[in-house]
């Protein structure tokens, strides 16, 4: 019988976050359990998005790393007609991800009949809760119009350097993804994680820095929403910054 997967496990890349933390307490584990499967993106090989969703989208979006979900929440809330792929490794995160999505905090839901997407919102997100290093290969090229990476780890010893999202094997893959002309968005509070960004993006030849003025990567772009960690780096007295690098 031969068996297929998308990696072997010689290639499986090492994961140096949580994989899962405090107790999940019983409404989010029901999530977890019953609800996730019902949400997760199609990781088989496909030939476009519309495959991978199980329903065609006038766009594509994709958050790397959506944490506790509620940039990507509010964002598939305000457009129903984009397809958002939401990946997270942290289990705790993608439960909180499903709570917002379906309004559920609390409680002891018994069966699937009882949970549900909340009142007036679109079917219009998949998650892959796993490593995205794992996901590419199943993707199809040029099928995202926007990608985003906000508040990736630092990793800021520089013995560590080697873990920081951005590096060119993973921005290899994020040329791909996009369309000509699509957006990634990045966004740090930490001054190493700052620099270290604007010199391997200024070193990879498909993408382009779109600021104009320093107003541009200073401030959020506009109908910006906040994540968890921006909130943490406000209040803890750093200052994050908005990178927006196109697609060439
Ligand atoms: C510092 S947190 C930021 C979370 C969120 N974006 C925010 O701003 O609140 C970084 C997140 O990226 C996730 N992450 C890191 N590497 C990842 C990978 N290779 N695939 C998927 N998620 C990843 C971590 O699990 C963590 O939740």
């Amino acid at each position: 019988m031969v068996m297929k997967t998308t990696m072997n496990n010689l290639e499986k890349p090492k994961f140096f976050g949580r994989r899962k933390g405090r107790i999940i307490h019983k409404a989010k584990s029901f999530l977890l359990d019953s609800f996730l499967p019902c949400m997760l993106l199609d990781s088989t090989h496909k030939n476009n998005m519309a495959e991978c969703f199980g329903v065609s989208k006038s766009k594509y979006y994709l958050e790397i790393g959506f944490g506790d979900g509620d940039h990507l929440a509010a964002l598939a809330k305000r457009m129903p007609d984009v397809g958002f792929v939401g990946v997270e490794v942290y289990q705790n995160g993608v439960a909180q991800l499903l709570s917002l999505l379906t309004g559920l905090k609390k409680g002891n839901p018994e069966d699937l009949q009882q949970v549900a997407l909340e009142t007036g919102r679109a079917d219009n997100v998949r998650i892959y809760n796993d490593d995205v290093r794992l996901l590419f290969d199943a993707l199809p090229d040029a099928a995202f119009d926007k990608i985003y990476l906000l508040f990736p780890d630092p990793w800021p010893k520089k013995r560590h350097a080697e873990r920081r999202f951005i590096n060119p094997d993973n921005l290899k893959e994020l040329a791909r993804l996009l369309k000509k002309g699509g957006i990634l968005q990045v966004a740090t509070d930490h001054p190493i994680y700052k620099r270290w960004t604007l010199e391997t993006m200024h070193n990879n030849p498909h993408f382009r820095w779109t600021a104009k003025t320093s107003d541009d990567w200073r401030n959020p772009p506009a109908d910006w929403v906040e994540t968890k960690y921006q909130r943490k780096a406000v209040r803890e007295g750093r200052r994050p910054v908005f990178f927006e690098f196109e697609r060439l």
